[in-house]
């Protein structure tokens, strides 16, 4: 397995640009069955994740051609298949937004059952229940979901509990029931707003996506589009903490700050300097150490789970004690362990981890759990005395476009080792 041996102590510096994001991206994937004509996708990332969505659709028959310009044409009329099979859904629980699409375009869906991952058990209850409501049938059957539906009829439908994949799943399932679908208690992520305007550049009618209430009068068809995908709130999330674990200097281009803002406004209170524009973000960390920063991660506009991990770094050689609060999965301080080998001093009880900061932490080997994991690793790697090696990258791949790559124009000094 590949590795990445990270030689800490350099300072950031200079500007990088911030790839399509992930999580708007798979989504938009799916919601290419939905139409019979072309979707063209610009600013796709390049991530293991896409790759896997990719596959999922090429073994029910889309086909998919990248031009010279890097776009991606997608063409998913007539699938010979719909379904999500074990192998590729056991890499990528994400495959279940094919459910919503199959189920509206083609009447039946079978989907192999995620099952719990590294961050948490992740039912996907709400995805179901919420369908049965539109009308369709779904039964449980060998680990896989069987749901079918002659047609789908719009309803109002309250979620028990907010859920992303879950609401962008009734969002796409919603734009060809007959009648008005009224969506309450939904998620409010940005990457539900892209998909929103992606299918309503297909000729769907969302509106309110952003809003805790999205209506969706139902349409007949769908046609195709071409669609840029916005910049990944994550990965600029990510360079961010990069910068002001290393006293750095950088500014992200391509990135629209009012999708961080929680996370800029904790990144102030860790003492960095930060200035933005319309689409750029720019840091300047000039404290010794960051000051200490409570966190507790709740859906958006909240702090995004996403980035609780990358903040563990920043409090971990802070000047204080900090605590923060997992309020979304049930078991995402998996990086904790290997942060203490490093000479961080967390304790962590449930959902809540006790940072009290050190004035210096040291390079080791350690093991990456989950993407995000992974990410505040080689930031912990990055700031750390010496050299760290974090092993099974390939949950790095999933989710950060070339990250050594960037990290490395921007001062780092970071060598992917082959396996
Ligand atoms: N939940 C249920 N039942 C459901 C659905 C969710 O109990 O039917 C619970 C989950 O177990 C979790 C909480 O609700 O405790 C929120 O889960 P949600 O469904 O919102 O998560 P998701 O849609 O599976 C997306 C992102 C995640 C991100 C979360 C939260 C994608 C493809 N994934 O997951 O991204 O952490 O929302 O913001 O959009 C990542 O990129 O590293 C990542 C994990």
């Amino acid at each position: 397995m590949e590795k990445l041996l990270i030689k800490g102590g350099n300072s950031l510096s200079g500007k990088i640009s911030c790839s399509g994001a992930k999580n708007a991206a798979l989504p938009m994937i799916a919601a290419t069955i939905l139409c019979d004509e072309k979707v063209v996708l610009k600013n796709l990332p390049y991530l293991q994740d896409i790759t896997t969505m990719f596959e999922l659709l090429g073994s029910m028959g889309s086909e998919i051609l990248l031009d010279e310009n890097m776009d991606f044409t997608i063409s998913s009329s007539n699938l010979k298949d719909i379904e999500a099979r074990y192998e590729l859904v056991k890499t990528m629980r994400a495959s279940i937004l094919v459910l919503g699409p199959l189920l509206a375009k083609y009447g039946k869906a079978k989907i192999a059952l995620p099952g719990g991952c590294a961050i948490g058990t992740r039912p996907v209850n709400f995805h179901l229940d919420a369908l049965k409501q539109l009308g369709a049938s779904i039964k449980l059957r060998n680990g896989y979901i069987e749901a079918s539906a002659k047609k789908l009829f719009g309803t109002n439908i309250k979620f028990d509990g907010i859920t992303v994949t879950g609401t962008e799943n009734l969002m796409m399932a919603a734009t060809l029931a007959e009648g008005t679908t009224i969506l309450e208690n939904v998620a409010k992520e940005p990457e539900i707003v892209d998909l929103a305007n992606m299918l309503n550049s297909m000729g769907a009618d969302i509106q309110g996506a952003g809003s805790d209430r999205i209506l969706i009068n139902g349409v007949k068809k769908l046609s195709g589009t071409i669609f840029d995908i916005p910049a990944d709130r994550i990965e600029a999330g990510t360079y961010l903490v990069a910068a002001a674990v290393t006293k750095g200097n950088i500014t992200i281009n391509g990135i629209n700050p009012n999708r961080l803002m929680r996370v800029i406004e904790k990144l102030r209170n860790a003492g960095a300097n930060i200035d933005y524009e319309d689409s750029s973000i720019s840091i300047n960390m000039d404290l010794d150490s960051p000051r200490p920063v409570d966190i507790t991660t709740a859906p958006f506009p909240e702090f995004p789970t996403d980035m609780q991990a990358q903040f563990s770094v920043i409090n971990a050689i802070s000047s204080g004690t900090s605590n923060i609060y997992e309020t979304v999965f049930e078991n995402r301080f998996m990086h904790i362990l290997e942060l203490n080998r490093m000479g961080c001093n967390i304790e962590v009880k449930g959902n809540h981890a006790k940072i009290k900061g050190v004035k210096s932490i040291y390079g080791a080997q350690v093991m990456a759990t989950d993407l995000r994991a992974s990410a505040s690793l080689i930031l912990a790697g990055l700031c750390a005395n010496g050299e760290t090696v974090v092993d099974r990258i390939y949950h790095i791949d999933r989710g950060y476009e070339r990250i050594e790559e960037k990290l490395n124009y921007l001062g780092a000094d970071i060598v992917r080792l082959p396996s």
